[in-house]
């Protein structure tokens, strides 16, 4: 039985104060019960100062991207160890805006989800379909090539603890969020992938959420579905009280 995650990705929003301010509000309102995790995944300045304000609740704190090598001459990045030695827990990887603004490929995926294992993180890996995409049938080979290449050489250990995030890139910040049951027959597809790559024992044990448009109205029916573990989860996961409503949505 997989426990479900719900993740936070804040994209570029907040100020310090507001980071704080809702560390304090929702730490201890959080389920005490582990069937739910709650992870807030931030932007890099508010990191340290979450860490320490998540210390003791339930609440787990991840960065929304890293490089993929230990140091360097890379001029505005922050690396695996920085985050590792900050007690960051998990990264996002491979966002579709990362994909779309920022020049990430399956490859560089792949060499950041390596990087993420050297670490101790949890990479959360995102994958998704353009609007073209779907309209072209062109979903399911999409985003299988996207998984086998993101999760290319890792031992079925590694693979048994990558959270995957299916994230629909016509869902996202739209309003539109993929039909449960559409959003379930890619996240099953996934699976086995998974299963095809390694076995039915370790793509059992992967987290695959659904991410485009969750909120706390639509959020039940997504979880009710056998192959969605949970969500990734930006605009709604801005406000305390929507967030806490949505982890709570994970312990039904
Ligand atoms: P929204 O929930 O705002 O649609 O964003 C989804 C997302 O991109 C989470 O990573």
């Amino acid at each position: 039985m997989r426990n479900k995650v719900i993740a936070g990705n804040w994209k570029m929003n907040k100020v310090l104060s507001e980071a704080d301010q809702f560390a304090v509000s929702v730490t201890g309102k959080l389920p005490k019960d582990d069937s739910v995790e709650a992870i807030v995944c931030a932007p890099f300045p508010f990191l340290p100062s979450l860490v320490e304000k998540a210390k003791g609740s339930n609440l787990k704190v991840g960065a929304q991207n890293m490089h993929f090598e230990d140091s360097g001459a890379f001029t505005g990045e922050v690396s695996p160890a920085m985050l590792q030695d900050l007690g960051v827990t998990h990264v996002v990887i491979g966002h579709s805006e990362r994909r779309e603004h920022f020049a990430e490929t399956d490859e560089s995926v792949n060499k950041k989800v390596h990087a993420a294992f050297n670490h101790d993180l949890i990479p959360i890996v995102c994958v998704g379909e353009t609007l073209e995409q779907r309209e072209a049938n062109e979903t399911m080979s999409h985003i299988e090539s996207q998984v086998r290449t993101g999760l290319r050489h890792l031992s079925d250990e590694q693979i048994g603890s990558v959270i995957i995030a299916y994230e629909p890139i016509w869902a996202i910040g739209t309003g539109k969020t993929a039909s449960s049951s559409d959003a379930d027959q890619v996240c099953s597809l996934i699976r086995s992938v998974i299963k095809d790559m390694t076995s039915e024992n370790v793509a059992e044990q992967v987290v695959i959420q659904y991410g485009g448009s969750v909120k706390a109205t639509n959020i039940d029916e997504l979880l009710d579905q056998p192959d969605i573990d949970g969500a990734l989860v930006g605009g709604a996961s801005l406000d305390p009280e929507s967030f806490l409503q949505l982890v709570e949505a994970g312990t039904k």
